[in-house]
């Protein structure tokens, strides 16, 4: 019983990343032991993407592929979760006789369960909607549940998508908005600063939509729930929380609070990952995004006027039907004017049962596409250098991931989530998930070079971040 191992290999978003950490957590709970990779495995769990077809069509290579991992040891198996399990289901059992059991995106729970019956030969799909809070009532983390980078989490605080923009799936595989309870929110969050965790990310879908509906409906202190920037403010305060982040934000959901947040909490990290898909109006309408490009300006002018060293980075998408040249030129201009400092760009792929896949807009021919593609991702490299080099000189805060690709080097990440490599100092070399001032020296288009201040060694605890932000005169 106790030496059956697992490994699972995840696709897709960040959110995608926090359920593999969790299933691998319920496991441990359940006694699985974590293998070090799928060759030393019994159990295989693929934890599956279907936001673009690229992604989708991974899962079905990769099924391919563990025919043959299945072969290699009787009484393997292979679980599929994620986001393509959620939209096929049963069908994944029929098509393909190697997997022994699917998992939605709402019953993480049911992991340990649905492996145990596929031990005993039940083949099973949930893939059942869960509109209750139980599933986010997931046991404490397990004492041999590693840390990707230590010092460093992922938070849950809402789930599921109610913005149903027409290009894209996400509603339908995860589900209605739902928001957890502050209250547990802060419960984790301060076991994980206890924990000597220092920087926390909050994930959701549309993550500052967090507590709408209950507040919109007069029912926020029923549910528990509160106002975006509310949370934030409460979480900020937690000892020992030193840095703090949210990914992905709408950009409808910036109410005064929460850009006021972005001025008065020195936790709150100044980097905003702000998805805004494209910068003609027309296209953003027929994409039921639900502002105008002017609307993102405007949104960017705000928050760096609450903090001036604030960093905007997006995800935008390209060759969208019916998109003209002109249309792609407005995308180009909104990208020049916010100075975004990072994109990624996509080229439109439909998704089945998507509205925009459905409706009648000439699609942009594939080269064309391409092109735009190409054309976006040269200006993005002329801004991202720009940012970079300018930063050179300043004086920042880096929390340490662990070693760089180049020799001898750390590599971790500034405020702005900047990559940034640090040469070693005279010391001994700070442990991962440490926090070290350091002074960038050179800018690359991918990251920034430093070298560890004066002194050299961990940042001094406690100190505000905001004062940092002032040294580095940004
Ligand atoms: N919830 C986030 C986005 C999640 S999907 C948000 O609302 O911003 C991540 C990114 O994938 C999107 O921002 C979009 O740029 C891209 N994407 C989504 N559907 C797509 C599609 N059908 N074709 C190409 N790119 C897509
Ligand atoms: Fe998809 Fe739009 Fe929801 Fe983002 S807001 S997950 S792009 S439907
Ligand atoms: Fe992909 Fe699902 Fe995330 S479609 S991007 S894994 S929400």
């Amino acid at each position: 019983m106790s030496d059956r191992r697992f490994a699972i290999r995840t696709s897709g978003c960040q959110m995608n990343a926090h359920d593999s950490e969790k299933v691998a957590n319920l496991l441990l709970h359940a006694g699985w032991v974590a293998a070090a990779d799928p060759d030393a495995a019994d159990l295989l769990l693929v934890n599956t993407c279907s936001i673009r077809e690229k992604a989708e069509h991974k899962l079905y290579s990769d099924l391919g592929l563990l025919r043959g991992w299945k072969e290699q040891r009787p009484g393997r198996l292979v679980g599929v979760g994620g986001c393509v399990a959620q939209q096929e289901g049963d069908a994944l059992l029929a098509r393909f006789p190697q997997v022994d059991f699917v998992f939605g995106t709402h019953n993480l729970r049911l992991v340990p369960a649905l492996a145990e019956a596929a031990e005993a030969g039940q083949r099973r799909a949930e893939t059942a909607e869960r509109r209750d809070l139980e599933r986010f009532d997931l046991p404490a983390r397990h004492p041999s549940l590693s840390r990707e980078t230590p010092g460093r989490a992922f938070v849950t605080v809402m789930e599921g998508c109610d913005m149903f923009c027409s290009f894209c799936i996400v509603p339908r595989t995860r589900g209605r908005e739902i928001s957890r309870p502050a209250a547990a929110i802060v419960r984790e969050v301060e076991a994980l600063a206890a924990d000597g965790v220092v920087e926390v990310t909050l994930l959701g879908q549309t993550v500052n939509a967090y507590g709408r509906h209950d507040v919109r409906r007069g029912r926020a202190e029923q549910a528990g729930t509160m106002p975006y920037a509310a949370l934030l403010r409460r979480l900020a305060a937690i000892p020992g929380l030193r840095r703090l982040r949210y990914t992905s934000p709408h950009p409808l959901f910036f109410d005064d609070a929460l850009v006021a947040a972005h001025g008065e909490l020195a936790a709150l990290q100044p980097h905003v990952h702000l998805p805004v898909q494209s910068g003609s109006d027309a296209v953003l309408a027929r994409m039921r995004r639900r502002y105008r490009a002017d609307d993102v300006r405007a949104l960017a002018a705000r928050l760096r006027s609450a903090r001036p060293d604030l960093v905007l980075t997006t995800d935008l998408i390209v060759g969208f039907p019916g998109e003209s040249e002109r249309d792609f030129e407005d995308t180009l201009a909104l990208v020049r004017d916010v100075g975004f400092v990072d994109s990624y760009s996509f080229k439109y792929s439909p998704r089945p049962g998507t509205p925009a896949a459905e409706e009648s807009a000439e699609a942009v021919p594939a080269a064309e596409a391409q092109a735009r593609l190409e054309a976006l991702q040269a200006l993005q490299r002329g801004l991202t250098i720009a940012y970079h080099r300018s930063r050179v000189g300043a004086v920042t805060e880096v929390l340490v991931e662990g070693p760089s690709r180049k020799g001898g080097r750390l590599q971790g990440r500034d405020p702005q989530h900047r990559i940034v490599h640090v040469e070693p100092g005279a010391g001994p070399a700070p442990a991962p998930g440490s926090l070290v001032e350091v002074r960038v020296g050179e800018a690359t288009p991918h990251s920034l070079l430093a070298e560890p201040c004066a002194g050299g060694g961990e940042a001094h605890p406690g100190r505000a971040f905001l004062s940092g932000a002032a040294a580095s005169g940004r």
